[in-house]
């Protein structure tokens, strides 16, 4: 028996255009419903452990009931309860079949690539992503698995996609909004192209998360996840996640998962549980201090540009306004003068903390030029949009006026 027989027991995930997923209960509810309840049910009937809240299951290793009836989890490496029902939830929110977990975002994008793609494969991405992703595409996967990554050098132009596309392209990869410089791109628009090359489209959905974008209803097929941000809050869990056809997120679990990682810990999918049931509002309120910020920043004379999708200057705009429901809680600007006076403002702030991540309750700024894009080249960077002057704001829930209070006394010093 050839390895491939013994350990690929599941078929390989293809992209079928006609797989239909099967109707669940909690579909038919709206998003602030599914964010409370789609998963799980308060359990009675169980005497003394009835219960209200989401049991938290420690337990790595599950018994046999007998020799030959293996339990299901069997053990925490592929799959908890508590585990399950965090799986369960995101798959609903963001309306697709399935969903895997993974130690972090970084890692549910490692293990999809891994998965899907053999030696002299390649990927169809652009600069406008995440910068350890960035890293993974540009160095990681192509020196170590040799997969290649193809940066599509105007990512505006569905053309520039299709041009790169060829028979050993396992995905299309978009982030969008992107991190951090909020450039958008047209979902429906290019899974059109990517299917019409019977290639999967993968969208990256963290900055906007499913209560502001739903990418499976525009046409695209998987949803990278980083549960790190917006999702969990305010930085206490480090997770992430792949929606898609559960043919693929079960060949990730099995034959790849269960390998190289594992999936989310019981007690840090409890905490995410938690956090999903205020999600909506969370980002209706990100969203409304964001917007405020960035109109407050466009007048300021130390700012010259600010990169917000709420803002009508945003080249994509109406883009944005056409695939999202709000513009998110993330926002990026450039101050006049360099690395000298973003030093002053990012040191002169007494309530914005300096931090890297995004999507807190609390407001974050990051210097994306030394901290997360780092590793591009010049090049890259001056495409890419990250300028030496570049400040990415993750907008908190805070009272707005100390938040604009906070960065005009900051920037009265640069
Ligand atoms: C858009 C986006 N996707 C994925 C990730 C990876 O997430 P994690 O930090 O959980 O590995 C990040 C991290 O910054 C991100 O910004």
């Amino acid at each position: 028996m050839q390895h491939d027989e013994m350990f690929f027991m599941r078929r390989p995930w293809a992209y079928e255009p006609d797989c239909q997923r099967p109707e669940r209960p909690d579909d038919a509810f709206g998003f602030g419903t599914q964010a409370l309840h789609a998963g799980f049910r308060p359990i009675t009937g169980m005497g003394r452990f009835n219960t209200f809240a989401l049991p938290i299951v420690p337990s790595m290793t599950y018994p046999y009931e007998q020799f030959d009836k293996i339990p299901y989890p069997v053990y925490g490496r592929t799959k908890t309860p508590t585990t399950s029902v965090l799986e369960e939830r995101l798959a609903v929110l963001e309306g697709g079949e399935a969903c895997v977990t993974a130690g972090s975002g970084s890692q549910a994008l490692f293990s999809l690539l891994f998965t899907l793609c053999r030696p002299g494969d390649n990927i169809v991405t652009s600069l406008m992503t995440f910068g350890e992703g960035y890293k993974q595409a540009a160095t990681i996967m192509p020196e170590r698995c040799g997969v290649q990554f193809r940066f599509v050098l105007d990512p505006e132009d569905p053309r520039c996609w299709d041009e790169m596309i060829d028979s050993r392209t396992k995905l299309v990869w978009v982030e969008t909004p992107s991190n951090p410089t909020l450039f958008v791109t047209d979902i429906r628009a290019l899974a059109e192209v990517a299917h019409s090359r019977g290639v999967p489209l993968m969208v990256d959905n963290t900055t906007a998360t499913a209560a502001l974008q739903k990418p499976i209803a525009l046409g695209a097929d998987i949803i990278l996840l980083s549960i790190t941000k917006f999702l969990a809050g305010n930085a206490t869990v480090l997770g992430g996640a792949i929606i898609g056809p559960e043919a693929l997120t079960e060949d990730i679990r099995w034959n790849t998962t269960e390998f190289v990682g594992c999936t989310m810990q019981p007690f840090d999918s409890w905490l995410t549980v938690q956090y999903l049931e205020t999600l909506p509002l969370r980002m209706a309120k990100h969203s409304a201090n964001a917007q405020a910020l960035a109109e407050h920043l466009r007048a300021h004379p130390k700012v010259s540009r600010v990169n917000y999708t709420g803002l009508p200057e945003h080249p994509q705009h109406e883009l944005a306004n056409r695939q999202m429901k709000a513009h998110g809680g993330m926002l990026s600007f450039v101050v006049r003068g360099g690395i000298p006076a973003v030093r002053s403002v990012m040191d002169s702030l007494q309530l914005i903390i300096h931090a890297v991540t995004f999507g807190t309750s609390r407001t974050i700024v990051m210097h994306p030029r030394t901290i997360t894009h780092e590793h591009m080249t010049q090049e890259e960077r001056d495409r890419a949009g990250i300028d030496d002057g570049l400040i990415r704001l993750s907008v908190g829930l805070e009272d707005v006026e100390d938040l604009i209070a906070d960065l005009d006394q900051a920037l009265a010093k640069a």
